[in-house]
């Protein structure tokens, strides 16, 4: 059942009782009422009888007085006069006074009871003349309650209905600001982040559907975030694999080549067993393999993060810096990490903002030296910078592209900031990450010789 029609319902009933119990006091009030003045009305009505028959030996026709007695009682409100005849029948009887709004018959029946019934003792003189009898009518009492309680509880029955009926209304308007809520959230559930609600009233839950938009948009932001996150991301591993190709193409495929050429070599000096040029050929394989191998070790490097988690991030980025040495043998390259972790969420954050300000650096300019440093402050913040002495930002990169906006949405996922600008002390490029230091229960020592070789 719904709250609303569980409140009605509720007050209905109290209302309801209220109004049985008031129409039950107001049942007892009269039932006393109209047995007393039945019983007044028959006290005056004998009294009335007897002083009219007190003079009786003066009485010249005391039968046709008996009958002007009875006539008396005509239109009178409560009593009815009744003669019988010596033999017991019917004789002659007053008629009562009609009431002027009679009450309905089931109030009647309720309140009226058995009449009450007197046999008037006369005089010796009216004897065997007839029998007087009277009897009460409670119709005009019962007509005179319900007059007077009929308007006052039917004012009563009118003005609960009322209350009820404004309570049914005043809760579906009070109310309804929760259901559009249950509605908004349904849908913010099957992921609509668009959902929003109108202004909520009455003034209370105006913060209810203030708070409730504002939630909404974050989670839209968040989701767009998210996003573009995502696409970020398939755009950066769709980049490293065409890079990867490309290294194991320019790198790799040629060694292999310059193998397999020496090998086929040694296999026609072998037929002219020419120690001196078999020995050559054998140490040509076996620095090609020396250098595969160099270039294979740097190329594992670069498949980060799959080697941060056997790594320690100082070696991480000193395997990135190797990768980036053996391809730039003309840039030098310095690195300032202490050998901890912070965690793996720092770490890798580290990680990938280093490397694409490496990788910035050596793309986007001509720096002949670059340098990283993380340091941690007295302020429990971590500082990694990575500083080029190159061209320096060009005049248009006012945000950035994917990868910086990449880099700063890492810093700003674990409440830090990052920013890009130009160096002050020497032409060139700055990239400052500060993130807060995680409570020691989050950080971890640096894991040791686990360095993948
Ligand atoms: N170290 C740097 N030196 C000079 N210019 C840079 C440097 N880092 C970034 N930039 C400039 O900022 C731009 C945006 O960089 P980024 O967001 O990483 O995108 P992308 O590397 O894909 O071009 C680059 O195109 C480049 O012009
Ligand atoms: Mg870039």
């Amino acid at each position: 059942m719904s709250l609303r029609l569980l409140l009605v319902r509720s007050i209905a009933f109290i209302l309801l009782a209220t109004l049985t119990l008031g129409a039950v006091l107001v049942y007892w009030h009269a039932l006393q009422k109209v047995r007393a003045d039945m019983r007044g009305a028959m006290m005056v009505g004998l009294r009335i009888v007897d002083n009219a028959v007190d003079d009786a030996e003066e009485v010249a026709l005391p039968r046709r007085r008996l009958e002007l007695l009875v006539a008396d009682f005509n239109g009178d409100r409560n009593l009815r006069a009744v003669l019988f005849n010596p033999d017991n029948s019917l004789a002659l009887y007053s008629y009562l006074q009609p009431p002027e709004r009679p009450a309905p018959e089931f109030l009647l029946n309720l309140l009226s009871g058995p009449p009450l019934v007197e046999a008037v003792q006369l005089p010796p003189a009216f004897k065997n003349l007839g029998i007087l009898m009277l009897e009460s009518d409670a119709r005009n009492e019962v007509a005179d309650v319900w007059s007077e309680a009929a308007l006052p509880l039917s004012i009563l029955a009118v003005f609960f209905s009322l209350i009820v009926i404004v309570l049914y209304f005043t809760l579906g308007r009070a109310l309804k600001p929760l259901e559009d809520l249950t509605f908004a959230f349904a849908r913010i559930g099957n992921g609509d982040y668009r959902t929003r609600v109108a202004p909520f009233f009455p003034r209370e839950l105006t913060r209810l559907s203030s708070g409730f938009n504002e939630m909404a948009i974050r989670l839209s932001e968040m989701e767009r975030r998210n996003h573009r996150l995502h696409e970020q991301l398939e755009t950066v591993q769709e980049e490293e694999r065409i890079e990867l190709a490309r290294n194991l193409h320019d790198d790799v495929s040629p060694l292999l080549f310059s193998v397999d050429v020496d090998a086929m070599t040694i296999k026609e000096l072998a037929q002219t067993r020419d120690v001196d040029a078999l020995v050559e050929r054998a140490n040509a394989i076996r620095s090609a393999v020396v250098d595969m191998k160099r270039n294979v070790k740097a190329l594992l490097g670069q498949l980060r993060p799959s080697g941060l988690h056997a790594l320690s991030l100082a070696n991480a980025i000193e395997n990135l810096i190797s990768y980036w040495k053996s391809r730039r043998p003309e840039i030098v390259f310095s690195c300032e990490c202490p050998d901890k972790s912070w965690g793996s969420r720092i770490d890798s954050a580290l990680y990938s903002i280093i490397r694409e300000s490496l990788s910035n650096a050596v793309k986007h300019t001509k720096p002949s030296r670059i340098e990283v440093l993380i340091e941690e402050t007295y302020h429990d913040v971590l500082v990694a910078r990575v500083l080029d002495d190159g061209g320096g930002l060009g005049p248009g990169v006012a945000t950035g592209g994917f990868g910086l906006i990449g880099m700063k949405e890492r810093a700003a996922l674990l409440g830090g900031t990052l920013v890009v600008e130009n160096r002050r002390d020497r032409p060139g490029v700055v990239v400052t990450a500060r993130l807060p230091v995680p409570s020691e229960a989050d950080s971890f020592p640096a894991m040791e010789g686990i360095a993948a070789q």
